[in-house]
């Protein structure tokens, strides 16, 4: 089934009263279960696809359909619910709260979606997905001391806690050394293998090398995709990279 389906999408910025056309008829969908690489030249549209496409940015024209349903077309209201819902971000600019815990800003969106369920499984939920994520022992910290690794899987934590269909990424790995960088994008993939679909912005081969599928962005449209199919194993790692590597030079990466 089809999670995402875009059709002529344009999006178009004025600033200054000079309009800039950034994104300009892009089409392209995303199968559930599929775990998708945004990439392309700093300026080119990614960040502004990723944000038009889950409802944070409104859409100029075209469609977006989320699970069968136009996000172009919906109120505020019943936006903000599918956002709420049925979507995860790891925005590196959606910052947490800076006077709460780890653990709490994980929760609020639980807390937030006005479900009837009562605090504590929600916080036996909140405090599941901190075990696998390897941070239950920072539950307990405030959000400002611990480290950007730390952050990241907290971020992950929260985008994840009301089981998101789709979780959207903006360079999830961006500010994170190689080791931490690996972590992460471990859990993700884990989450993926588990079910969710992910589609991610990342300037990083070696990231992009472990989904399932990478389109390649210029000057607002796509101007390539390349499937690179499940990573079944770690030992497939490197190959797919230097798949991807000599695919992207002849985006003119
Ligand atoms: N809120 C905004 N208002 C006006 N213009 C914007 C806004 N956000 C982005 N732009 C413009 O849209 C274009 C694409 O920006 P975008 O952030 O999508 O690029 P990107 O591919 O994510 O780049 P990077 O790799 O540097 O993050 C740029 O020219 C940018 O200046
Ligand atoms: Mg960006």
């Amino acid at each position: 089934m089809k999670i995402l389906e875009v059709k002529d999408l344009c999006k178009t910025y004025i600033v200054n009263k000079r309009q800039n056309n950034v994104l300009k008829n892009v089409n392209f969908s995303i199968e559930e279960g599929e775990m998708v690489a945004v990439m392309g030249p700093s300026g080119s549209g990614k960040s502004t696809l990723l944000y038009t496409v889950s409802g944070m940015d409104a859409i100029t024209s075209g469609e977006a359909a989320f699970c069968g349903k136009n996000i172009a077309q919906m109120g505020q209201k019943e936006l903000a619910d599918l956002r709420l819902n049925d979507m995860g971000f790891i925005f590196q600019q959606m910052y947490m709260l800076k006077n709460l815990t780890v653990q709490d800003n994980i929760i609020l969106p639980a807390v937030q979606s006005g479900s009837q369920e009562s605090r504590k499984e929600i916080l036996e939920r909140g405090q599941e997905l901190m075990r696998k994520l390897g941070i239950i022992e920072i539950a307990d910290n405030d959000i400002n001391e611990v480290s950007g690794g730390q952050l990241q899987r907290a971020c992950i934590c929260r985008s994840m806690i009301n089981n998101p269909k789709m979780i959207f990424a903006d360079e999830p790995t961006g500010a994170l050394n190689r080791a931490s960088s690996g972590e992460v994008m471990e859990e993700l993939a884990k989450l993926n293998a588990e079910g969710t679909t992910i589609m991610m912005v990342t300037h990083d081969v070696k990231v992009a090398a472990r989904c399932t599928r990478v389109m390649y962005i210029v000057d607002g449209n796509i101007k390539g995709e390349y499937t690179l199919g499940r990573c079944e194993s770690n030992s497939q790692i490197r190959e797919r990279e230097r798949a991807l590597n000599n695919w992207l030079m002849e985006m003119g990466w």
